[in-house]
């Protein structure tokens, strides 16, 4: 089986500082630096390094090289990424000394890509694949339903949040993945509470508090936060949803996909960086303590 990632690429461009800008403040960065960032492309690099064969279904500009040579480098397949004239999404990230963020993005070629090529790509998945989703890209619907139709399992992130894109996508959704602020805000545009969301599975999670992984009439699944040195937690939910995919496509039941997503979750949030910061299957396993 294969994970399939329609998703965002970004260029993120770093900046740690003492604390994160109040309105009108001038700060200096201590550090500033560039990598492949997105939510897509984060999650795919991390089901990537999970284990999982990935292939990507997104676009950049016409300075995207960077990016799909990065994509790439972690063994994604970017056969069927379009290459657009104007440019790739990029995103500015303020991180605190706490590893607390801001993030402005600039979606570029993410919202630009033709639907066509996308759909013509997706023919080639088998049923029982996965496809990973998230909020940055155009044609989130119509690329769900169509993955829906040929049997696949979708899993969809709901970030950045917007109540409008996931009442479109939700319909075509198998596992609908958030935070707790994202919950929160979902159970209020809906006027739902977690139990009564119309999605098969909902996986939530809390940070330090843990995961929860609820299924229609099963009991909840609950699984603890990895103890982690915290430097930064951009891309950590990223970190966690790719993992997370990576182990249900290598067979792992619910539970132990749940274990195996916290404990690469909990690596990430020790380094700096996006894409560059998801943890090996080889890592994950030893912080599982399956490392032998
Ligand atoms: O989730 C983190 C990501 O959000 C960053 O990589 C940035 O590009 C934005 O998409």
């Amino acid at each position: 089986m294969a994970v399939w990632c329609f998703g965002s690429i970004n260029i993120d461009h770093f900046h740690v500082l003492d604390h994160l800008p109040a309105p009108g403040e001038t700060l200096a960065s201590r550090a500033y630096r560039v990598e492949l960032g997105g939510k897509g492309a984060n999650q795919s690099v991390a089901a990537a390094r999970a284990g999982a064969p990935v292939r990507h279904l997104g676009a950049v500009g016409a300075d995207g090289a960077s990016a799909l040579f990065e994509l790439e480098a972690a063994g994604v397949a970017c056969g069927a990424v379009q290459r657009l004239d104007g440019a790739t999404g990029h995103a500015v990230i303020l991180v605190d000394l706490a590893g607390e963020n801001s993030i402005v993005i600039h979606a570029g070629a993410n919202r630009e890509m033709a639907l066509v090529p996308v759909l013509e790509a997706l023919e080639e998945a088998e049923i029982g694949d996965l496809l990973l989703m998230q909020n940055e890209t155009a044609h989130q619907a119509e690329v769900a339903e169509a993955a829906m139709g040929k049997g696949m399992e979708v899993i969809y992130s709901a970030a950045p949040f917007d109540p409008e894109a996931v009442k479109a996508v939700l319909p075509f959704v198998s596992i609908l993945v958030m935070n707790a602020v994202e919950a929160r805000q979902m159970q209020a545009a809906l006027g739902l509470s977690l139990d009564e969301m119309p999605v098969e599975t909902l996986v939530v999670t809390r940070g330090s508090g843990g995961a929860s992984w609820y299924a229609r009439g099963w009991p909840e699944i609950h699984v603890p936060a990895f103890p982690a040195r915290v430097v930064d937690t951009t891309g950590a939910g990223d970190c966690f949803t790719g993992a997370l995919a990576a182990a249900l496509d290598l067979g792992a039941g619910p539970e132990a996909a749940m274990r195996y997503a916290s404990a690469a979750a909990g690596l990430q949030v020790g380094r700096h960086g996006t894409a560059g910061a998801m943890p090996r299957r080889a890592e994950i396993l030893a912080s599982l303590g399956e490392g032998g």
